[in-house]
């Protein structure tokens, strides 16, 4: 009873699972790490969920692959990993090697979750306080965001809080923070991320303060060109003048 219990637990402890994360479209590997040995009448299959046989080595000679994973499946001859090409959502479970001899042995075993790649992620500015101390910002994607509040003075900001909004998308996670004076927000699964960054001196530039100097500047520029027009005017009229006061003589 008791030498079974360690049996069971050494089994227990052979077999981990290894998760794998894959991203939706791409071809996975799995490969199993230790040399496998077949003798004549031993058995090798790759399975799903226990219950598809994806392929199965019959005898180390002939190589048999199942319906649904035709021109999908590959073995490889020298090390028995397994190549799923072009994998989909569907193809998330558990895969097992095993090797079918006077008992079953699991040679390898990974729990696969086929992901699609995180949507873009979009940091606005919600709110300046009117002395631009207080800074809440929102990163969104498609389906979620959140909003956080950072306390600035003219060089330095840092965070104060704020609320999570629910992540609707499974397994991905939405993060805003600082980093090196900029505010990163940061959309990411275990496949793929994204991010939209903002420089902090970029936030709360008072937008009267932007377009008064823009204001002033293209005024100039037409006080002086009108300037330059009524000079040009007087000039050519003088001349006029002048020419037909001659004739005039
Ligand atoms: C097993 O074989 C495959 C294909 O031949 C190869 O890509 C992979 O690197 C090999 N793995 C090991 C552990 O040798
Ligand atoms: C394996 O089982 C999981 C959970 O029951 C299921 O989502 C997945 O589609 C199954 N995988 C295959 C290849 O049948
Ligand atoms: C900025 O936030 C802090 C803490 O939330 C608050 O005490 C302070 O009054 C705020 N300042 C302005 C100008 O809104
Ligand atoms: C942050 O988002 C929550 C939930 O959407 C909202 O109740 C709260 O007022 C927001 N806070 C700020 C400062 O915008
Ligand atoms: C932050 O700044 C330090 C020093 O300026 C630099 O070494 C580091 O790579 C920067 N990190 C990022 C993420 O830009
Ligand atoms: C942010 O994105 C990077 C990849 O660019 C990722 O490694 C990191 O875990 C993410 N950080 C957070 C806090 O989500």
């Amino acid at each position: 009873m008791f030498i079974f219990m360690i049996l069971g637990l050494l089994a227990g402890i052979q077999a981990q699972v290894t998760p794998v994360f894959v991203q939706t479209g791409t071809d996975l590997l799995l490969e199993v790490k230790e040399p496998v040995v077949l003798k004549e009448a031993d058995l090798f299959t790759w399975s799903v969920n226990d219950s598809v046989h994806v392929v199965t080595l019959v005898y180390d000679i002939e190589t048999l692959v199942s319906e649904s994973y035709k021109s999908r499946a590959e073995l490889s001859a020298q090390n028995h990993s397994l190549l799923l090409k072009n994998v989909q959502k569907g193809d998330s479970g558990v895969y097992r090697a095993r090797v079918s001899a006077d008992k079953d042995i699991t040679v390898a075993e990974y729990s696969v979750t086929v992901l699609d790649p995180v949507s873009g992620v979009k940091l606005t500015v919600k709110l300046c306080s009117s002395d631009s101390t207080n800074v809440t910002v929102i990163c969104s994607t498609e389906d979620s965001l959140i909003n956080s509040t950072f306390t600035c003075d003219t060089q330095t900001c840092s965070h104060e809080g704020g609320e999570r909004a629910e992540i609707i998308t499974p397994g991905a996670s939405l993060d805003v923070y600082l980093e090196n004076g900029s505010v990163i927000c940061n959309h990411s699964n275990q496949v793929s991320s994204t991010r939209d960054i903002q420089q902090i001196e970029d936030f709360c530039r008072k937008p009267e303060e932007i377009s008064g100097v823009g204001f002033s500047i293209y005024r100039l520029k037409i006080y002086v060109v009108s300037i330059g027009l009524v000079i040009m005017m007087c000039a050519v009229i003088s001349v006029h003048v002048v020419e037909k006061l001659k004739k005039k003589r």
